[in-house]
Order: structure tokens, then C-alpha cells, then sequence
């Protein structure tokens, strides 16, 4: 694996593979990898010719300064699991090389509702974030294929839209969500957790089943407020659990089986924030 630091020479290494038509599928991070991640490098490395993975921690997606202190960087670590994994590329960059100056962190991107629905309404200003860094990205790495985790499915949809505001013909690539056998939604903050809290993390995915199994017998509401006392009780301290159109997640009142629904939950476990979704398959 060639690891790149500077989005300059990254450039022209890919430009020489563009040039002999291959294709670069794309897998941007945080860090912190984990299977999930590597599900995503294994997608790419089995749909393009060449692989690339990003690892940068991007500031101005982080709504709450402390949430950003406490992400965990395990760099040495990512770097021989990508090895590993066979990815082709790893780009590292710098924070300025990414954000040269305090003005390159001021675009706005007009996401529509997608900016301040559900997740959108809890974190302010986090998708605009994940959309300067993702612009960013895209336009150094030019990649065929992006491929993204199911788990974040707002952001997924938030990218869906970036990706037609730049009007890149990016194909992009929706995996799915790689869980613990207990169902937890594997995450890059589950490290924070003690193994007791990761037991009684998965009940948020519990939560999720036991509603999909109900919904076209009982109300929306009864079924959110009996799942939310029930994790309430458990300790966690929820921020949403939401019903939505998968399609462009305004938010469902009541059950209908034309659209697709898709059931949204964050809630937070001690100090750390989770979240996770379900397709309706009812
Ligand atoms: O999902 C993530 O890890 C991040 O939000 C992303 C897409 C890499 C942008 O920083």
C-alpha cells in the first residue's frame, strides 16, 4: 500500500492510473477502522481496479468541540489493517492541507431539508461538515465508485445530493451495516464502551426488530414511546427515534405500505452517541 500525505502527489500518482482508463473506487474515514470499514475496502477492491482509502479526522462535521477531542485515533493500527485488507492507496492528509485557511471552511451547500431533519436537528451544522470535506475529497481523489455504510444513512443520502450539486457522475455504493453478533451497528466510537455497555448497546438494534415486527399492527406513536421507555429504563438517553420515507427521509406519522419506510434511532450510552436504522420490512 502507497500511503500519501499531500493531496498533490496523491493527484498525480491517480492521474497516471486514469490515464490507463482504471477504475478508483473510493472508501473515505475517520479512522479508528473496524470490520465495517474493511466490508467497504473489500467492496471496492472486488467492483475497481484500484483502492483508495482516506483517513482524515474532519473538524467542522464535529458540532460538540468534546465529541471531537474524544474521537479516537488509532492510526499505526488502521494503517496495518489496510494493509491487510489490500488496499491499494491510503491518503493521510494534514488538517491544512485540507483547509489551507479559515475561508476554505465557509462554502454552503443547499442539502435542502436533508440538513436539518432528524439527525440534522440534533447536530446543527453537521452535514454542511461532512460536505465540505466530502467536496474536498472528491475532487482530489476523482474517484469512479464511493462506497459508504448503510449505518449513516442520512449522510449517505446528504452525499447522494453533494455528489449532484457538483455534478460528478460518482457512482455510489450503499453497504451494508456490519453488526456484533449481538446486533450492535459496528462504529468507530463503540470503543469507547466497556463490554457491559456494548451488551446493553445492542439493544438499541433490539429496539429497531421489535418494532419492525409490530408496525403494521400498532400506531407509530405507541410503538416509539413503549421502545423509548423501554431503552429509557435501560439507561440510554435518546435524541430521536423516527419513522421516514427511505427515500428522502421526511418524517412518517403513520405506517402505509406504499413507501419504503426506514426507522432511525441516536441515543446516547454514558458520553457516547450511537445510531442506528432498520428498513421497514413489514
Ligand atoms: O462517515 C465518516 O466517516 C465521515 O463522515 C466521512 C464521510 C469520512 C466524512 O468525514
Amino acid at each position: 500500500m502507497i500511503i500519501f500525505k499531500h493531496s498533490n502527489d496523491l493527484q498525480l500518482h491517480l492521474q497516471n492510473i486514469k490515464k490507463n482508463n482504471r477504475t478508483i473506487g473510493f472508501v473515505p474515514t475517520m479512522g479508528a477502522l473496524h470490520a465495517g470499514h474493511l466490508s467497504l475496502i473489500s467492496q471496492s477492491k472486488s467492483q475497481a481496479a484500484i483502492t483508495v482509502c482516506s483517513i482524515f479526522v474532519n473538524p467542522v462535521q464535529f458540532n460538540n468541540s468534546k465529541d471531537f477531542e474524544r474521537y479516537p485515533i488509532t492510526t499505526e493500527h488502521d494503517i496495518l489493517l489496510l494493509e491487510e485488507s489490500g488496499c491499494d492507496i491510503l491518503f493521510l492528509p494534514g488538517e491544512k492541507d485540507i483547509y489551507p485557511d479559515e475561508s476554505s471552511k465557509n462554502k454552503h451547500f443547499d442539502i435542502g431539508d436533508l440538513e436539518t431533519t432528524i439527525e440534522g436537528k440534533f447536530r446543527p451544522g453537521h452535514f454542511q461538515g461532512v460536505c465540505m470535506v466530502v467536496e474536498k475529497l472528491i475532487n482530489i481523489v476523482d474517484p469512479t465508485y464511493l462506497f459508504l455504510g448503510r449505518k449513516d444513512y442520512q449522510q449517505s443520502l446528504v452525499i447522494k445530493k453533494l455528489l449532484a450539486l457538483m455534478n460528478k457522475d460518482v457512482i455510489i455504493k450503499i453497504c451494508p451495516t456490519l453488526r456484533e453478533p449481538n446486533g450492535l451497528a459496528m462504529s468507530s466510537r463503540n470503543v469507547r464502551l466497556t463490554q457491559e455497555e456494548k451488551d446493553k448497546a445492542a439493544e438499541l438494534h433490539k429496539s429497531l426488530v421489535n418494532i419492525n415486527n409490530e408496525v403494521a399492527k400498532q400506531d407509530f406513536t405507541v410503538l416509539k414511546n413503549k421502545e423509548k421507555s423501554r431503552l429509557e429504563k435501560l439507561g440510554f438517553k435518546i435524541d430521536y427515534l423516527e419513522f421516514a420515507d427511505a427515500g428522502d427521509l421526511h418524517v412518517l406519522e403513520k405506517y402505509n405500505d406504499h413507501d419504503k419506510l426506514i426507522m432511525l434511532i441516536a441515543a446516547y450510552l454514558e458520553q457516547v452517541r450511537l445510531i442506528d436504522n432498520m428498513l421497514v420490512t413489514a
